[in-house]
């Protein structure tokens, strides 16, 4: 039989890191197949060498039969392959249509021909029912609506041969099954299409056949119908996964935060928080629920000191800190996971240890008066990279040397590492593996069983009600709905969450 992509004996090393291990990895047209495994397996490394931007120190590529030889993305490219990373690539500042024809730009005497790029979007866009508007602006974007202008890019350039790096980690519900109707499209016309993700349901919904990789090497390749999520995790960590939560019963202690009809704006000016008003308690973990864009990473961002109240107050044990800037807020020990790593939560110049005590330097027992100490710098940081398992060679290396889960390890390491006394983890577990949420979990757990306050807000609804001893839900802006953790079903957090039903403000605890 012919496969679409043929990687045979793929070997590519980084200093002090084996990221593929003599790989094989077979693909055939039409077929969707998910590439799988734990944090810093290779799954990224291994598509890059596909794309062209790594070459492989040794083995053997075919597309389509041919072997090749693939020396840059523009070569790919020219073969059908195309690849929508794992951090979007797109310019900000850009149109739709720009960002799409970058590259591959039809001109007319020099000048771009707008017409033209726009009706070959427009064509394409229809074809596979990937709404968005060319003249957008790609700042003005939901994340939903960049990841298809990727796809677009990708299809607008010809791509028969898909590759989707962590594609549904930042989409909402919908957004994914709407991503799942395209790629059900594209697969009918005999494309290839390649699927990277943690999620162990998506896997069993959308694929055909599976690859797992551990450790630079692939541990295993199933037909999706013939395997389930037990197995899949047995094959990524090497052991098996408890998917559910031991949680002891909640002692509530004092409240550590009050938030009290709080206001404010988005980036375009437009009300995105309207009268929020809860509080958290020692020793209780909160979580908000919602569809992604109702306002909670606004609420995320004021509680953070990043973002202005416009109206209303936040007390932090009593202290009122609505103006406080964020390293006050940290220093009286609040900590904050961000929801987007890249732009907030890690500098990617600096190195792994740099990263990791970013916030606490400066302070005792890292520094005395101004000078550091280097070797309990070291130490804590070696000590963070082993408990939350940061897989890297050697602390010393830059953070873009990682893998993306384990970037976001080195965020949750860096923020749940200090013991805080309230955390806010905004999409704590998002493109972490298996058994690296477990981890978390349990962390996040702990942290609460030895009286802190949490406010955990989650796109993934069985975190929050695996997790929550309280459950707020966020719409549009307010909040409709305040459970009791355990006492309510997904069902109906979900009617919640779509604003079909909503609680009376004086049925809501904390208001
Ligand atoms: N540019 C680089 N320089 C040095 N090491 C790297 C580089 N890129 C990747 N690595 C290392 O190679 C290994 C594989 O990384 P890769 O990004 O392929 O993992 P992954 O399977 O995609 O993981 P994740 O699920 O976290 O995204 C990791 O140990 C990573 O630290
Ligand atoms: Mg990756």
């Amino acid at each position: 039989m012919s496969y679409a992509v043929e990687m045979t004996s793929i070997t590519k090393e980084f200093p002090g890191v084996v990221a593929n291990d003599n790989v094989t990895f077979q693909v055939r047209g039409g077929e969707i197949h998910a590439l799988v495994g734990e944090n810093g397996a290779g799954k990224t490394t291994l598509m890059n060498v596909l794309y062209g931007l790594y070459r492989p120190d040794s083995g053997q590529i075919k597309v389509r039969g041919q072997e090749v030889t693939i020396h840059d993305p523009h070569q790919a490219i020219e073969l059908g392959v195309g690849m929508v990373h794992q951090h979007f690539m797109l310019v900000p500042s850009l149109t739709v249509m720009e960002n799409v024809v970058l590259g591959k730009t039809p001109t007319r005497f020099a000048l771009i021909d707008a017409r033209q790029a726009n009706e070959a979007i427009m064509e394409i866009s229809e074809q596979y029912s990937l709404a968005v508007n060319p003249q957008a602006k790609v700042y003005e974007l939901s994340v939903g609506e960049m990841q298809r202008v990727e796809i677009l890019k990708a299809l607008y350039r010809g791509a028969d041969i898909l590759i989707l790096d962590e594609p549904t980690a930042v989409l909402t519900p919908q957004e994914t099954t709407e991503l799942f109707r395209i790629l059900r499209g594209l697969a009918e016309q005999e494309r290839a299409i390649i699927f990277i993700t943690h999620k162990l349901k998506e896997v069993l919904a959308i694929s055909d056949r599976v690859t797992v990789m551990r450790n630079g090497e692939v541990t295993g390749l199933v037909e999706t119908r013939d395997t389930d999520e037990q197995e899949l995790a047995r094959l990524m960590v090497g052991r098996d996964v408890v998917f559910r939560v031991e949680k002891s019963p909640v002692k509530v202690g004092e409240e550590i935060l009050r938030v009290a009809n709080l206001h404010t704006v988005d980036d375009r000016g437009l009300p995105a928080l309207k009268s929020v008003s809860f509080c958290v308690r020692l020793g209780q973990i909160v979580g908000v629920a919602g569809v992604e864009g109702n306002g909670q990473t606004e609420l995320v961002e004021v509680l953070n000191g990043l973002r202005r109240a416009t109206d209303g107050s936040v007390h932090y044990r009593g202290t009122d800190v609505t103006q406080a800037s964020p390293r006050k807020r940290r220093e009286l020990g609040i900590s904050h996971i961000p929801e987007d790593r890249l732009r907030l939560g890690v500098n990617l110049d600096c190195t792994i240890e740099e990263n990791l005590v970013l916030n606490t330097y400066y302070q005792p027992p890292l520094a005395r008066s101004i000078f550091l100490n280097l070797n309990k710098i070291e130490e804590y940081s070696d000590s963070l990279v082993e408990r939350f398992n940061i897989i890297t060679p050697t602390s010393k290396l830059p953070a873009s040397s990682l893998s993306g889960g384990n970037m976001q390890k080195l965020v949750l390491a860096r923020e749940m590492g200090g013991d805080p006394d309230l955390l806010i983890a905004a999409q704590p577990t998002r493109g972490v593996d298996v058994g690296a949420i477990e981890y978390i979990h349990q962390q996040i757990i702990q942290l609460r069983d030895r009286g802190h306050g949490v406010l955990l807000v989650s796109a993934e609804l069985d975190e929050i009600m695996s997790l929550s001893d309280r459950i707020l839900v966020m719409y549009e802006g307010e909040i409709v709905g305040d459970f009791v953790g355990g006492s309510v079903s997904e069902e109906e957090l979900g009617l919640y969450m779509l604003g079909t039903k909503r609680m009376e403000p004086s049925e809501i605890v904390a208001s």
